[in-house]
């Protein structure tokens, strides 16, 4: 039998035997991933085409501020697989629903609530006064104000190589007819339209003239863009159209 003082004075042996340890940690959650065929699901709207899609280039921008806020500091976007946490937060994160961010937002610090499906859950209005003065709709909320967010002109002018860099890691927006065509087969003509790169502007502000989610139709404010990412958050995939027993398949 081997005593544990010769491990702990004998730093080799010591290194060796801790790799062994922690590759078995290693092993244990890679080599099931050589028997599964996908751990992405598959998830389809009723016309067919892919649910979950690229952030829009409102969103996107949107998207951005959240992270230079820091808003990940004390929320997660990421709803285990527990039963409380369904029943509070609804359906568990699917891996699919978090493949276009970058970078991801899953997190684990929770002093505020997990976001991952707050979209379509409050109006604009509850958002735009929340973020404002959060204890004004919350009374004993700790988060803090943002109200520069309805100060702040939404500045866009790189939204476009903001797109170009997310391109490159594999999120599918489009800059040749033949990438778009790919998209309108993909997640149909209307979400290939928002992905062409080359209109990024025009339709980051057709989007917030159209969803005037900051209140004030007259201004483009880094509100409008962080309110239409958090709309959008967790409303992708419609859970009705799927048994549950399909997911299972990919855990
Ligand atoms: C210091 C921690 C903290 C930070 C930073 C923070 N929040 Fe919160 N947030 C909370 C807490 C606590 C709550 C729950 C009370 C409330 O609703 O205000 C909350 C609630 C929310 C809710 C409502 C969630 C729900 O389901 O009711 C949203 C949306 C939200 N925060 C968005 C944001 C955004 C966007 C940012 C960044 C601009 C942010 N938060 C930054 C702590 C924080």
């Amino acid at each position: 039998m081997m005593k544990h003082e010769s491990i702990e004075t004998n730093a080799g042996l010591l290194i060796v035997l801790t790799l062994f340890v922690i590759s078995i940690g290693g092993l244990v959650e890679i080599v099931p991933l050589f028997y599964i065929n996908d751990t992405v699901e598959e998830v389809k709207t009723a016309e067919g085409h892919d649910a979950v899609r690229p952030y829009t280039p409102l969103e996107q921008a949107g998207r951005d501020i959240y992270i230079r806020e820091g808003c990940y500091l004390c929320h997660s976007q990421m709803i285990r697989p527990f039963r409380d946490e369904a029943l509070r937060y609804g359906h568990y994160s699917l891996a699919a629903e978090s493949k276009y961010g970058h970078p991801f937002q899953w997190g684990s610090k929770r002093t505020g609530p997990d976001l991952a499906r707050v979209g379509d859950k409050y109006s604009n209005d509850w958002h735009v006064q929340h973020l404002k003065a959060p204890r004004s709709v919350v009374p004993e909320s700790i988060m803090p104000n943002y109200p520069w967010l309805l100060e702040n002109d939404l500045k866009y002018s790189g939204i476009a190589e903001n797109l170009k860099a997310l391109k490159m890691t594999g999120v599918p927006y489009s800059l040749s007819q033949e990438e778009y065509d790919a998209n309108v087969a993909r997640f149909g003509a209307e979400v290939a339209d928002t992905l062409d790169i080359n209109n990024a502007e025009a339709n980051l502000m057709a989007q917030a003239a159209k969803g005037n989610f900051d209140g004030n139709p007259n201004r483009l404010t880094e509100m409008d863009a962080l309110v239409a990412y958090l709309q959008v958050l967790g409303t992708m995939v419609d859970f009705n159209q799927y048994d549950e027993s399909y997911f299972v398949n990919f855990r």
